[in-house]
């Protein structure tokens, strides 16, 4: 079900044919509050980032397929069934990026950053696609922001990316945050991981759907991510990552950890975080919401994953970079936060309050109304107007409603006399002021 109680079709094949045209599944309009919460909440995180000394990139939306293809992973839902691909008429394989983090690697070789001062801090934001099944909170299109350190293996990295994504959080209102983290080591402690894994999930094939059983074969670590509740008791007595980190992936996340302390940002360690993506290596994390909510089995305390990220070292060179870029990074879910009632507060600097409202009497007043308003704007004075409408008493309901105290009427006689009349809401007084002084005179009695 939808907001306004319709069914989703089922699929997009089923999307009715009749009637007026309708957006795509999982794909939505934003009006206007959404519109300016969401731009709000991208110019508060932006502020945040270039505080900490990030600079802004934007990456096309289309991508070629081999930039997601390799880095997130073959095995991964993402690659497997959640992509966006399309061939050109020229046949290039393109894809609508799912993630951000292989782009800007991407943009990172193309460009030479490597001979930039390192590390190179770049933040950005906009939407990615990922063909999921639309529910609450998981669109089709859907609103990240997210921040890249990259050509920097030092652990001050890690934390830098997850001080700044918390502080983000926390200034659209989240409070309970909880800081979910796991190391994955470096390849060689991926590796003996993943076939102790392996190891382990054999042992335990009959209890694994065919789906996981390919998993198995092709990415172990994936069946740590599995809801399935046949295997939920087994993944709690898995193999841990932990376990297998040798000396220096060992320092380098304990180092990591030090910094949260310091920080005093709580952290909880879960050994089954691997993340949906293949690219990471090293420190991963997410940031959690943890909700009561009314479930079909009662009340339960749900699991709500705002955003989430980690170190990707070897990601440079599966987009064929000669050498290895370590870097770390995260990306918040900007679409599931302000679905959820966050952030809405975090209203964008060009939304201005309306200090005065425009009222104009018969067809000559409308004539001379554009030019009113050109002379508010640009004393920086912002204005509500109803143009559409014509009578007087409509017209100061709408000002009464919308709450702006002062009001301005320009009839048939202020038009002969090139004035205006100003009016207070609050106290009912007015006065007539000549067009050419109206910007001033608006200026002093707000300021009174
Ligand atoms: P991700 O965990 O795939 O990471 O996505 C980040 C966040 O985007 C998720 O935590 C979730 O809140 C939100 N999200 C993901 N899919 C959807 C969806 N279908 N609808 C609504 N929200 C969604 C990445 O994308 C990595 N690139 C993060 C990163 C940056 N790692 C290193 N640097």
């Amino acid at each position: 079900m939808n907001k306004s109680g319709a069914k989703e079709p089922k699929d997009d094949s089923q999307v009715k044919k009749e009637g007026p045209v309708q957006s795509v599944k999982g794909m939505r309009d934003l009006l206007s509050d959404e519109f300016f919460s969401l731009e709000g909440f991208f110019e508060k995180a932006s502020e945040i980032a270039l505080y900490y000394g990030f600079q802004p990139i934007q990456t096309p939306l289309i991508e070629r397929e081999e930039a997601f293809l390799r880095t997130v992973g073959e095995y991964t839902d993402i690659v497997q069934k959640e992509t966006y691909t399309f061939r050109t008429k020229g046949g290039d394989r393109l894809i609508l990026r799912p993630e951000g983090t292989a782009g800007v690697m991407r943009a990172y070789i193309e460009h030479g950053m490597h001979t930039l001062p390192q590390p190179v801090m770049l933040f950005y934001y906009g939407p990615f696609f990922r063909h999921e099944n639309p529910q609450r909170g998981r669109q089709r299109q859907f609103q990240q922001f997210g921040i890249e350190v990259l050509g920097i293996d030092k652990s001050v990295a890690d934390a830098i990316t997850i001080r700044v994504l918390l502080t983000i959080l926390e200034e659209a209102g989240l409070k309970d945050i909880i800081v979910e983290i796991n190391s994955l080591g470096d390849k060689e402690c991926r590796s003996q991981y993943k076939k102790a894994l392996y190891a382990y999930f054999k042992r335990h094939i009959g209890k694994l759907s065919a789906n996981e059983k390919e998993l198995l074969k092709n990415n172990p670590l994936r069946l740590l991510d599995s809801k399935n509740p046949d295997i939920i008791p087994l993944k709690e007595k898995a193999p841990e990552a932990m376990d297998y980190l040798t000396g220096a992936s060992k320092e380098h996340f304990k180092e990591v950890l030090e910094y949260l302390d310091t920080l005093k940002i709580p952290f909880r360690i879960n050994s089954n975080l691997v993340r949906g993506l293949d690219y990471y290596s090293q420190t991963v994390f997410e940031f959690v919401l943890e909700k009561e909510e009314e479930t079909e089995k009662g009340k339960e305390s749900v699991r709500i994953e705002l955003g989430g990220g980690g170190r990707y070292d070897y990601l440079a060179k599966m987009l064929g970079a000669k050498k290895d870029i370590p870097s770390v990074g995260g990306a918040l879910g900007v679409s599931r936060i302000i679905s959820l009632g966050y952030g809405t507060h975090l209203k964008p600097r060009i939304l201005k309050k309306p200090r005065v409202f425009f009222i104009q009497l018969g067809f000559e007043a409308k004539l001379q109304s554009l030019g009113v308003i050109e002379i508010l704007r640009k004393a920086k004075l912002p204005v509500r107007q109803s143009l559409s409408k014509d009578g007087l008493s409509v017209q100061l309901g709408i000002a009464e409603r919308l709450k702006i105290s002062w009001v301005l009427i320009l009839g048939q006689k202020e038009v002969l006399e090139e004035s205006i009349i100003v009016r207070n809401m609050e106290d009912r007084s007015q006065q007539t002021v000549k067009i050419a002084d109206l910007a001033d005179y608006i200026k002093k009695v707000i300021a009174k």
